[in-house]
């Protein structure tokens, strides 16, 4: 049998998008098809650990062993992954949490007015992983994505000291060949020792490196 590295570990990962209402039929969202932080929880369950999965609204199934809770809005995965951050040892941030929610929903469905223009009122969402490794006590090992369309290093070195994260997984998205809704990802992860550049590869794989990576991080 092979080698669980990660045994007795326990890994919260938040994955996929989040949906901000607007009224009782109408959404705002993000195209995160969840498949970077499934195979993350996948990869992370095959090295031993046990692993919950908070997960935005997404067509994707549960990995076998993994522990699933659905989520709709930002504060609704806020509110599981500080309950979940504090029995873990390792929290991963791979969500594409929506940075707005509408500011005030609507109860019933909105009506079309005469009017050519409607104002909807955004106020800013909860940051779920600052907030995670904001914790002071049982704070789990940290870990983000920054998905960028330019200065891709620069910014997500600014988003791991800003966040106070231990690691963060920088992803161009400038392309279509990776990241968002694709097979295939590319990330440059940076910590506060080091860099590393993994290569355009299936998600399956650059999850198990990742997660290799992560358990040689971890604590030290
Ligand atoms: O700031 P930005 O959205 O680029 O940061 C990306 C990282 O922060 C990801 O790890 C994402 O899951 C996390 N994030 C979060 N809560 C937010 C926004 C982003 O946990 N409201």
């Amino acid at each position: 049998a092979p080698v669980k590295k990660l045994q007795g570990l326990r890994f919260t990962i938040t994955a996929g998008p989040t949906r901000e209402a607007i009224d009782p039929v109408r959404y705002i969202s993000n195209h995160s098809s969840g498949k970077m932080g499934f195979a993350l929880a996948e990869a992370a369950v095959k090295a031993g650990a046990q692993v919950t999965l908070i997960s935005g609204p997404v067509q994707l199934a549960t990995p076998a062993g993994v522990a699933r809770i659905e989520v709709l809005s930002a504060e609704q995965m806020l509110e599981a992954a500080l309950a979940a951050a504090v029995n873990s040892d390792v929290f991963i941030g791979c969500a594409a949490v929506a940075d707005y929610r509408v500011a005030e929903i609507a109860t019933d469905k909105l009506k079309k007015g005469n009017d050519n223009e409607l104002q909807l009122k955004l106020i800013k969402n909860p940051d779920i992983i600052a907030s995670v490794a904001a914790l002071t006590q049982q704070r789990p090992f940290t870990v983000g994505f920054a998905a960028e369309t330019r200065n891709v290093l620069d910014y997500a070195r600014q988003k791991l000291l800003n966040k106070r994260l231990d690691m963060i997984c920088a992803n161009d998205v400038s392309g279509s060949q990776i990241g968002f809704n694709s097979e295939q990802n590319a990330v440059s992860v940076i910590w506060r020792g080091g860099e590393l550049d993994l290569p355009v590869q299936p998600k399956q794989q650059l999850a198990e490196q990742l997660i290799a990576l992560i358990s040689q991080h971890y604590k030290t």
